[in-house]
C-alpha cells in the first residue's frame, strides 16, 4: 500500500510517498481503508520535532491524527463493527499517523461517520470538534445563557466551538480578523471582535467562559475579562497555562488547558448534531493525495478558515 511518511523532522517537503505492508488488526482493532485525512497543527508540531521527547526517533513516521474510511477487516470476535461500515476517528499520532491507504485503529477511538457528510468530509471533524466539545462542555461546563468568548474563532477548533456553543444555547462573542467576520457570523456568533482593530482584553465586558483556541493570551492577561466564577480554557499545553491551572485550583476564577482525547461517545454526539444540521462543518480546501505537501504548506500559513483535508482513495 501507499503511505505518506517523513524520515526526519523538518518542513512539509520531508513528507514522501513510500510502499508499506498493510497492517493487521488485533483484538478490539479495525483495519480501515482510509478515504481521507484531516490536517491539524499537531501534525506539523510533531513533524518539526517539537514533541521529540514523546516521539523519539521512530522513523519513517506517518502523519495526521484524523481519518475517515471503510472497515475492511475486524480484529477479534466480538466487534461492534462490520466489514463495509463507514467510520471516522483519530489515531494516536505520537505512535503512528493516519496518512496511509490502510491503517489500524482501536475501536474506542472511532465511530460511525455522520451520514449527512461525504465520507471524505468526515475526516475534518474528530480532533478539532472533540477539542471544542471537551473544552466547552466538560471543562468550562458551558450552559444555556452563559457568555462565551472564542479567540481564534475562524480556525478548525474555533469554527466547531461557535457551533457547539450555540447548541449549548450560550451567547457567543467571536474574535477573528476582518477576513473572517462573515464566516463567524454565518456560524451563529452573536458578537464579533476584529482583533486587527481591537484587543478584547482592553475592552469592557465579562465572560463566563473564554475559550482561547488561538493561544496568544493566557489566564493572567484575560482574568479581568472573566466573571467572578469565570473559566479560561486554552488549547496550548505550555508551562504558563499548566501553572495557571495549578495556581487557580483554589480560586473561583479558573485557568485550564484542554488536551483532546478521542472518545466514541463524543464522536457519537458529534455525528448526531452534524446529522441534525445543528453543527456545521467548514472545509476550506480539499487536496488530492499527490498534493499532501501543498496541503500542509497551506495549513502552516495559519490563515485557514475551518478545516483542510487530503483525500487518499
Ligand atoms: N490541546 C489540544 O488538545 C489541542 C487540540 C486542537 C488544537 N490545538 C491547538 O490549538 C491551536 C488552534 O488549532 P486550529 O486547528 O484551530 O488551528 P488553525 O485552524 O490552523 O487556525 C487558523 C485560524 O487562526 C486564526 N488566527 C491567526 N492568528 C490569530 C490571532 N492572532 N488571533 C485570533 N485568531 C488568529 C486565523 O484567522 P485569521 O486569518 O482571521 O487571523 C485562522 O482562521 C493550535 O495551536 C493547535 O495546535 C490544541
Amino acid at each position: 500500500m501507499k503511505a505518506y511518511v517523513y524520515r526526519k523532522y523538518g518542513s512539509p517537503d520531508e513528507v514522501k510517498s513510500i510502499e508499506r505492508e498493510v497492517p493487521s488488526p488485533k483484538k478490539n482493532e479495525l483495519l480501515i481503508k482510509v478515504k481521507a485525512i484531516g490536517l491539524n497543527p499537531l501534525d506539523y508540531r510533531i513533524r518539526r520535532g517539537s514533541l521529540r521527547p514523546f516521539t523519539n526517533f521512530n522513523f519513517p513516521r506517518q502523519i495526521a491524527s484524523d481519518f475517515s474510511g471503510e472497515v475492511v477487516e475486524v480484529g477479534g470476535e466480538n466487534s461492534s463493527y462490520n466489514i463495509g461500515d463507514l467510520v471516522y476517528g483519530m489515531v494516536f499520532q505520537l505512535q503512528s499517523g493516519a496518512s496511509a491507504e490502510y491503517i489500524v485503529s482501536k475501536e474506542e477511538n472511532l465511530f460511525h461517520a455522520p451520514k449527512s457528510l461525504k465520507l471524505e468530509e468526515a475526516a475534518s471533524v474528530p480532533l478539532a470538534a472533540q477539542t471544542s466539545l471537551q473544552a466547552l462542555r466538560d471543562i468550562a461546563q458551558l450552559k444555556k445563557g452563559m457568555r462565551v468568548l472564542i479567540n481564534g474563532a475562524s480556525g478548525g477548533v474555533g469554527t466547531f466551538a461557535i457551533g457547539l456553543s450555540k447548541i449549548f444555547e450560550a451567547h457567543v462573542t467571536a474574535v477573528t480578523s476582518f477576513r473572517n467576520i462573515s464566516l463567524v457570523n454565518e456560524l451563529g456568533s452573536d458578537e464579533v471582535i476584529d482583533y486587527t482593530k481591537n484587543d478584547f482584553t482592553q475592552m469592557k465586558g465579562s465572560f463566563d467562559v473564554i475559550f482561547d483556541c488561538w493561544g496568544n493570551k493566557n489566564f493572567n492577561i484575560v482574568k479581568d475579562n472573566l466573571t467572578s466564577s469565570g473559566v479560561y480554557v486554552s488549547t496550548i499545553p505550555n508551562s504558563k497555562n499548566f501553572f495557571s491551572t495549578f495556581k487557580t485550583s483554589f480560586t473561583s476564577k479558573k485557568g485550564k488547558v484542554v488536551l483532546v482525547r478521542s472518545k466514541k461517545e463524543d464522536l457519537a454526539f458529534l455525528k448526531k448534531v452534524i446529522e441534525s444540521r445543528e453543527l456545521k462543518v467548514v472545509i476550506e480546501k480539499s487536496f488530492s493525495q499527490d498534493k499532501i505537501i501543498e496541503a500542509y504548506k497551506h495549513l502552516e500559513t495559519k490563515r485557514t478558515r475551518g478545516k483542510v483535508i487530503v483525500v487518499l482513495n
